[in-house]
């Protein structure tokens, strides 16, 4: 991933861990989490995405695609941030959100 995205010149920074122990820094405006947090059991999934999304940035985007199944608890978990979500797209295994600006 990291030399396909230097052969195009995108300032792409890599990271290998289990996602469970990642702790991010700073704000990102795209939490894209593709088809992962279902291998996790539902108590560490839920503490993933809670942690990251305290990570997107004001009008920034969550674009998440899980099992079907797993979608209404992670709508619960959007929806118990402290942050304003704006459900932009839920549909088979796929949820849209946007933060909304602070306050
Ligand atoms: C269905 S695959 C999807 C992979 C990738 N997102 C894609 O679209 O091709 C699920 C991936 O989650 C990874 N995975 C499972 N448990 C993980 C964990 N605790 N931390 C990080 N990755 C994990 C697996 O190694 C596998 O690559």
């Amino acid at each position: 991933m990291l030399a396909a995205a230097l052969a195009e010149g995108l300032p792409v920074t890599g990271q290998v861990a289990d996602i469970r122990d990642v702790r991010i820094d700073g704000t990102f405006d795209i939490l894209l989490i593709n088809r992962t947090l279902h291998m996790l059991d539902r108590k560490d999934r839920t503490a993933v995405l809670s942690h990251m999304l305290g990570h997107v940035a004001a009008n920034g985007w969550l674009l998440l695609l899980d099992e079907r199944s797993n979608m209404p608890g992670f709508r619960s978990v959007v929806e118990a941030d402290p942050a304003d979500w704006s459900i932009d797209r839920q549909k088979g295994g796929l949820l849209f959100a946007q933060r909304q600006p602070d306050g």
